[in-house]
Order: C-alpha cells, then sequence, then structure tokens
C-alpha cells in the first residue's frame, strides 16, 4: 500500500481546530471539507487523463481532460458523507456511490448495512472516503467489496490514522496485485481500549452530527 500524510502548515491549523473538544458541529463539518480538499488534491495526482485540444483564443493548445470512465467516489456511512463536498468540489464529475457500514462497539468489527454502488467497478478509479482509520476494520470490509465487484484502483481518504488500522490493512492486503493508496490528514500515536484513535478528535459521526 502506497501512504501519503500531507504535511502542509495549512492541514495541520485545521486539523488542529477540527480536534479541539470545543468546536461545535458547523466549523467541524466546514474543516472537514476543507481538509478533504486539501487531501483530495493530492490523492488525485494520479488519476487517468487523456488528451484533449482546445482552441485558446490564440492558438491550438495540447492539453489533457479526465479519463472516461469517470471515477467513483465512495463515502462510507455516517462519517464519510462529510467528506463528500470536499471531494466532490475537486472532481465535481466524479460518480458518487455509497457505503453504509457500522462498527460493532463491543467486537469492532465492520459490516455492511447499505450499499449503492455501480455492479461493475472494473478501470474506474474509486476513492473511499471514511474520515478515521482506527483499527482498519471498516476501512478493510469497504476495499473487499469494492474488488468484489472489479475495482483494482482504491484510494482511500482519511483525515486521521492510526498505526494499527495502517498496519492492518497492509497486511490484509499484502501480496495482491491491486493497487491501493491512503491519504491521511495525519497519523496520531495509538488506539485507545475502545477502538478510538488517540489523542484523535472523538467520534467523528456524532461531531459532525451531533449524537443520535
Ligand atoms: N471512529 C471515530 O469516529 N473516532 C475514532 O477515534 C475511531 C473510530
Amino acid at each position: 500500500m502506497k501512504i501519503h500524510i500531507a504535511e502542509h502548515p495549512l492541514i495541520s491549523h485545521k486539523l488542529t481546530v477540527l480536534r479541539d473538544q470545543r468546536t461545535k458541529s458547523p466549523t467541524f463539518r466546514q474543516l472537514t471539507e476543507e481538509i478533504v480538499t486539501l487531501l483530495a488534491y493530492e490523492a488525485t495526482r494520479e488519476i487517468k487523463t487523456v488528451p484533449a485540444t482546445v482552441m485558446t483564443p490564440v492558438a491550438l493548445f495540447e492539453g489533457l481532460e479526465l479519463a472516461q470512465p469517470r471515477p467513483v467516489v465512495v463515502p462510507i456511512l455516517r462519517a464519510g458523507l462529510g467528506m463528500l463536498e470536499g471531494m466532490t468540489r475537486l472532481i465535481p464529475t466524479a460518480e458518487v456511490g455509497f457505503l453504509g457500514m457500522v462498527r460493532d462497539h463491543v467486537t469492532l468489527q465492520a459490516s455492511t448495512y447499505a450499499n449503492r454502488l455501480p455492479e461493475n467497478l472494473e478501470g474506474r478509479q474509486c476513492y473511499i472516503l471514511d474520515p478515521m482509520l482506527a483499527t482498519g476494520g471498516t476501512l478493510i470490509a469497504a476495499i473487499e467489496y469494492l474488488f468484489e465487484r472489479g475495482a483494482t484502483d482504491i484510494t482511500a481518504i482519511t483525515i486521521l490514522s492510526a498505526p494499527e488500522g495502517i498496519a492492518a490493512v497492509e497486511e490484509a492486503f499484502a501480496g495482491k496485485d491491486q493497487n491501493i493508496t491512503l491519504v491521511t490528514g495525519a497519523v496520531d500515536a495509538k488506539l485507545n481500549e475502545n477502538g478510538y484513535i488517540v489523542p484523535g478528535l472523538g467520534d467523528a459521526g456524532d461531531r459532525l452530527y451531533g449524537v443520535v
């Protein structure tokens, strides 16, 4: 797995405000979108393009345009939804699929409760959005799900990651041919006994949308 950890003062600044327990949901949502847009810039560095020629007011120009089929953005419900706007701001032509996954608070196992995705993902570049890579269970299950539908090129974008989660994803897909990349805002110290990232930012879904 290729790993890119953002090292940019703007992302560090926004992450610090995001982590602050005093930051309220509206600001938390706004910052999440902004951070995702910055991460998406890095995550799409290898997005497929094809040559495109346009006529400027002065001369012909040999440029590039995004290739077909369109990339697919897959937010993991619920918290990944808070990242969608920030991603589609950068690639508005992307198709959006949804994957509903829930983590059992006791076993920390992830299971799928809803999906709305293209049946066939062959040849599609897929971008999974999930703010917190904690144990890795949810991300591993989501990647496996996309692989089953033919995806071979998957980039996961997370706001924060735990070393344990990164190691679990690496182990789960070691030796596989598929192309997996992780783009994350920061790698924190560890997980606590409840599977929360430390120092982290708490429960991302609750902080985005309030506790339900
Ligand atoms: N999910 C969260 O929302 N926060 C964590 O710290 C870990 C998983």
